[in-house]
């Protein structure tokens, strides 16, 4: 049997040789790796097995059948990948184990999720009063920024939703624009506010909330905005539509998961201005920031609504005098993704984060040169790191999408924006070079102009 030492070592070579392997391999796994996953439709094993064995099988079988997101050529959803220090602190904050709860449980973890925070907060040019909590992603990070509004409007009626829930509440009115990411809804329908009693503005070309078209706001009113588009990248006019709605006592709330990273930026500041006069912001890190899955950040300028909302009280969960890392997320025990975060700013440093948001920003402007100077379409204005492209009529663009996916040299996914099919691009990775967007478009092109050549 392998001591602990030798094993994490093989875990860490085949890892690095794994990431090695991306550059040469298809982006999708080929059809015979995903075969051979029958290996692990096995019955639970009777007798233990050897853990160098059991790293062994995993590698074997699951790193070939692994979509390839860590490389610098996957374009698709909104991934990004792992920068070397977020990936290196993840292994070690693997085996430190921490429950990162609670500072007597782990003093370690707490330091650096509170330094993770304040960082975060600079970065983003956010107000350093502000609370968050660490939380799995967006979806959560709508849900903890949303719960937080909820305590807040109904404690300004005197309603506590906390300890009676929202039968008999008074009702709170939920703006959303038409273009609301589904998670933003998933938050609002598992809060007890409905996803369908919310008001629904109208947007623009860009999937922009229409301003003009926003209803009179009032103190009970959530007015749900959005930094980037999951297709468009756009951003809701938030400079106009946060004053209106703070003058009438309204709260809002951002979900900026990847378009607020582009509050670091500077060259994007336009995009982002008013931002951080809102309530909440939800925000992505495995997005942009490019940590390791699971990782996202609810904001609060209230730190009493989103400790209400979330803070619990038992005998045996000390409290301390510090920042109780659990008083501000919906979970109690969890994995300590603030180091994580910590490792990826300390390793880029401000500029090092406005340039890898420029750079692929930059990239997706490229992209989109390189297809329309090839006589393709493209859908929306470039205006962050999406890009949507139509390669003619609907049924055309489907072929390109499945030709891309096929052909392995890149991998995008398809949409349908106003009612056109269309392939979307995102560039999200530190990992992405100059040359992966070059092999990419070729690889684009050449896919398009052989299937319509086979039409
Ligand atoms: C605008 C927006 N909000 C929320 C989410 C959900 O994020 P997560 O998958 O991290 O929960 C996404 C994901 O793409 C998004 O683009």
């Amino acid at each position: 049997m392998m001591t602990i030492i030798d094993l994490l070592a093989d875990a860490a070579a085949r890892g690095a040789r794994y990431l090695e392997t991306l550059p040469k391999r298809s982006v999708a796994p080929a059809p015979p790796a995903i075969d051979a996953l029958r290996v692990f439709y096995q019955p639970l094993p009777e007798r233990p097995t050897d853990p160098a064995a059991v790293l062994q099988q995993l590698d074997n079988a699951g790193s070939p059948a692994t979509v390839a997101t860590a490389g610098g050529r996957y374009f698709g959803f909104v991934i990004g990948g792992s920068l070397p220090a977020a990936l290196a602190a993840n292994v070690l904050a693997a085996a430190w184990d921490q429950n990162a709860g609670l500072v007597i449980a782990s003093p370690a973890t707490a330091a650096i999720e509170a330094t993770a925070l304040r960082w975060l907060l600079e970065a983003l040019s956010l107000p350093a009063s502000c609370a968050a909590g660490f939380v799995t992603g967006a979806t959560m990070a709508n849900f903890t920024c949303l719960a937080a509004a909820r305590h807040s409007l109904l404690n300004r009626a005197e309603w506590d939703v906390e300890a009676h829930g929202l039968f008999g509440a008074p009702a709170i009115t939920v703006v959303v624009g038409d273009e609301v990411h589904v998670s933003a809804l998933k938050a609002l329908s598992l809060l007890g506010l409905g996803r369908d009693r919310v008001i629904r503005v109208p947007t623009d070309a860009q999937g922009r909330m229409r301003a003009e078209l926003v209803p009179p706001l009032d103190e009970r009113t959530i007015l749900c905005l959005q930094a980037g588009n999951v297709n468009t990248g756009a951003f809701d006019p938030i400079a106009e539509l946060v004053d209106r709605a703070r003058a009438a006592r309204a709260w809002v709330h951002i979900d900026g998961a990847f378009g607020l990273w582009a509050a670091a930026a500077p060259a994007r500041a336009a995009l982002i201005a008013g931002v951080e006069r809102a309530d909440s912001w939800a925000l992505d890190a495995h997005k942009w920031l490019n940590v390791p899955y699971d990782s996202g950040v609810a904001i609060c300028r209230d730190e009493e609504a989103l400790r209400s909302a979330m803070a619990v009280r038992a005998a045996y969960l000390v409290q301390g005098v510090e920042r109780e890392p659990s008083a501000y997320t919906p979970e109690l025990s969890r994995r300590a993704r603030g180091v994580e975060v910590w490792a990826a700013l300390a390793s880029l440093g401000r500029s090092g984060l406005a340039e890898l948001i420029e750079r692929n920003c930059r990239m997706a402007t490229r992209f989109a040169a390189g297809l329309r100077d090839a006589g393709y379409e493209i859908l929306n204005d470039v205006v962050l790191n999406q890009v949507l492209v139509s390669f003619g009529d609907d049924e055309a663009t489907r072929r390109v999408v499945a030709g891309v996916q096929e052909d392995g040299t890149c991998w995008c996914g398809g949409t349908v924006w106003h009612g056109r099919a269309a392939m979307r691009i995102s560039v999200s990775s530190w990992a992405t070079t100059d040359d992966d967007v070059e092999l990419s478009i070729a690889a684009m092109l050449r896919v398009a102009s052989e299937t319509n050549a086979a039409r």
